[in-house]
Parts: structure tokens; sequence; C-alpha cells
């Protein structure tokens, strides 16, 4: 395994940050990582496809990307098909293998950047889907203890945009392949307005996976910025949530804030809106708003770019100027998605 100095991580990032980092290797097994654990230094950094990475720095350390690969049935029932796919391949890749081989579960989650072993990380989600909904099991090799060891659904505690890997488990495990279960007879999950709209457009009449995918996919890309083509690493901030009184407060001032059920007690709203409404002065909004090559993407709020150049601290601090403009207008405070090294 040639674990090279000094490497540029431009291509290694979706918000195309020029940060190095001092060591960088690629392994492909679980014993070239092994390999690599037994004399390696601190700090250390398992990448996938870095769709959810700012850079606001060099890396001191040794990064490892991720190219575990393979997709294989390993078992089936009269209504399930399980399938182990290497933490390495493209998230999108195994989407589409599913929709050619008519296994649903996934479609909802079409064209989201990255690589498969990062999907339980923050328990990827999109248009009333998330992967926790699929989930069957992962294999992750403790980065200290040398031990590999298999985790089901419950033990990743999955939630919004979280697991275990995000919180008490942070950086001590890296995730070497993770295990679907999907449904041979499809349940479509429609719910999200956009997709009715987008089908009609489409006249599409007759629902199939492959359908939603399609729908799914113009939605995205009417609205979501093409890492080849402008940085980004889509959603910056969570959606926040709050409380039914919280919310009731709000809305004495905010007549129209948009918000979503979760459950009895919580709405979310989105954090796109809140955004949108705040600027850098009055009467401005940061949608649409560029400092230098660091954006606010024009076709959506909670999205910041790259035009070109910015480096990371320029994209951190447009999105610290933003959550403190939000915090003031709505007393709101929002939680960054994105990773930040
Ligand atoms: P990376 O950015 O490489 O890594 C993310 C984190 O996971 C890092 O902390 C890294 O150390 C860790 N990690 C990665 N792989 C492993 C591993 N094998 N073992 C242990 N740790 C690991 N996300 C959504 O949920 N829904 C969306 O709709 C969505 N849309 C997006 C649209 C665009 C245009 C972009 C650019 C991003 C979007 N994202 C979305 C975010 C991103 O695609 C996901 O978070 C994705 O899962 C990140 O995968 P990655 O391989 O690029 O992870
Ligand atoms: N909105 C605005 N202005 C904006 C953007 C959004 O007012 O500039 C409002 C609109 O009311 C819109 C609502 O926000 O109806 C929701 O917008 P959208 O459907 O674009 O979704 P989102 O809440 O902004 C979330 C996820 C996305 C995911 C989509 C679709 C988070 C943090 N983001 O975005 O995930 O693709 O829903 O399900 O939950 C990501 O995680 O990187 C990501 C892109």
């Amino acid at each position: 395994m040639q674990i090279h100095q000094n490497f540029p991580l431009k291509a290694y990032n979706t918000f195309g940050i020029d940060a190095y980092s001092k060591y960088f290797a690629e392994f492909e097994s679980s014993d070239d990582l092994q390999e690599v654990l037994s004399g390696v230094q601190n700090p250390l950094l398992i990448l996938g496809g870095g769709s959810n990475i700012l850079f606001t720095r060099n890396f001191d350390g040794l990064i490892l990307k991720n190219e575990i690969k393979g997709i294989k049935t390993i078992h089936e029932d009269d209504d399930h098909v399980y399938v182990k796919v290497g933490a390495g391949e493209n998230w999108h890749r195994f989407v589409l293998h599913c929709l050619d081989r008519n296994l649903a579960g996934v479609e909802n989650l079409s064209l989201i950047p990255g690589n498969v072993g990062a999907s339980p990380m923050q328990n990827i989600g999109a248009y009333g889907v998330e992967i926790k909904d699929v989930f069957y099991s992962l294999e992750a090799l403790h980065l200290k203890q040398n031990k590999l060891v298999n985790f089901t659904l419950n033990d990743c505690e999955f939630g919004y945009r979280e697991s275990v890997f995000k919180k008490k488990y942070k950086n001590q495990f890296a995730i070497l392949n993770v295990t679907f279960r999907l449904n041979k007879t499809p349940t479509f999950n429609i719910t999200y307005g956009a997709i009715k709209e987008e089908f009609e457009k489409m006249n599409i009449s007759k629902l199939s996976i492959q359908a939603i995918s399609r729908a799914i996919i113009n939605i995205r890309q009417s609205k979501l910025p093409d890492p080849a083509l402008v940085g980004n690493a889509g959603s910056f901030f969570k959606n926040p949530q709050v409380t039914n009184s919280e919310l009731t407060k709000l809305q004495l001032t905010f007549t129209v804030i948009p918000h979503f059920k979760v459950d009895d007690e919580a709405f979310k709203i989105p954090a796109g809106w809140l955004i949108e409404q705040c600027g850098p002065e009055n009467g401005t909004s940061w949608k649409g708003y560029r400092k230098g090559d660091a954006g606010c993407y024009e076709k959506q709020a909670l999205v910041l770019v790259n035009y070109g150049n910015a480096n990371g601290n320029e994209i951190y601090s447009l999105g610290e100027e933003i959550k403190i403009s939000v915090k003031e207008k709505f007393g709101i405070e929002l939680e960054r998605e994105v990773n930040i090294l």
C-alpha cells in the first residue's frame, strides 16, 4: 500500500477546497487497513467521497480513503433480499444496482453523492426515506483495538442525520461494509409534495421505483448544485426542530413560517427558509449572496457553495454569519450538518 506525503485533497472533497494531507493512502480491504494501522500515528481520518466534509486547514495526519468494493446478494427470503455492499462503493451506483433488479427501498435516496460506507454515519435521508429504513447490519473495524465489530440496526442508534458513529463512537471505527434489506414488493413513498408535482410534469401515471427515482433525480438536479461544477456539500445545516409551544410563539411574529410535523411534540422548520429570511444587512437575503468565492446558493439557501477558489475558512465564516443572523431574528440555533475539519 502506497503512502503519499503532502497529498492534495482538492479532488477528494466536493467543496473543492485546496487543502493538503500530511499522509494519504487508499485501502481496498480490511487486511490492507489493518496493516497500515499497525504503524499509524494520530490524527487519522477515514474518507469516503468527501461530500460531507469541509477542510478549514491542512490535515496534519493520515487520511485513509476507503476503496473497498463489491455488491453481493447474501440472502433472500419471501419478502426481502439482503445485499452486502463494500463501503467504498458509490452510493448512487448501489441505488442503480437495486433499480436494475427491482429491489425497492432506496429509490427515494437516488443521486445522493458519496459512498456506501458513509451512509450510516449520518443516516442519509431524502424525500421521506432514511437509510435506517433499509439498513440491516454493518461491519466495522475498531481503529485502536484492531477488532472487527458487527452493528445491528439497534446498535446504530439512528436519528435525523445521526448515529452512534457521530456521537459516542466518533472517530473510533472504520465502516467496511453495509448490509441492506431490500423489499421485493415496493411500498411507494411519495408523501413529499414535490414528487407528485414532478410526476405530473413528467406525465407519469404508473408508479414504479424507477419512475420515483427519475422524478427525484429531476427535482434534485433542478435545485441542488452539481459538485462537479460548483463546490458544495449539500445542506450545510440541519433543519431545526422546535416544540409545539415554541412554534406557536414564533407564529405570533412570523405568521407564514413553514413547518412539518415530526411527532406530537415536535415540528421541523426548513433551515433554507430561515436563512432566506435573513441577510448580511437589513432587508437583504443570504440566498444568492456571494463574498469572494464563498456563497449561499441562489436556488437553495441551505447549501453553501465554493465558486472556485474559496478556502475552507471563508465558507466556514459565511456559515457562522448566517448562523448568527438566524439566531438574532428567530432565536433558533442552527446546527451544522457538514463535518468541519
Ligand atoms: P465523506 O464526506 O467522505 O465523510 C463524511 C464523514 O463520514 C466523515 O466524518 C468521514 O470521516 C466519515 N466516513 C466516511 N466513510 C467512512 C467509513 N467507511 N467509515 C467510517 N467513517 C467514515 N446527504 C443526505 O443525507 N441527504 C441528501 O439528500 C444529501 N444531498 C446532498 C447533495 C449534494 C449535492 C451533496 C454534495 C451532498 C449531499 N448530502 C446529502 C451529503 C452527503 O452526500 C452524505 O453525507 C454522504 O453520505 C457523504 O458520503 P461521503 O462518502 O462523501 O462521506
Ligand atoms: N426553502 C426555502 N428557501 C430555500 C430552500 C428551502 O424557503 O432556499 C423551504 C421551502 O419551504 C421548501 C422547504 O424549505 O418547501 C424544504 O426544502 P427542500 O425540499 O429543498 O428540502 P430541505 O429541507 O432544504 C432536506 C434535506 C436534504 C434533502 C431534502 C429532500 C436536511 C438538512 N436537508 O432539505 O438533504 O435532500 O430535504 O428530502 O435535512 C443534505 O443532507 O445534504 C441534503 C441535501
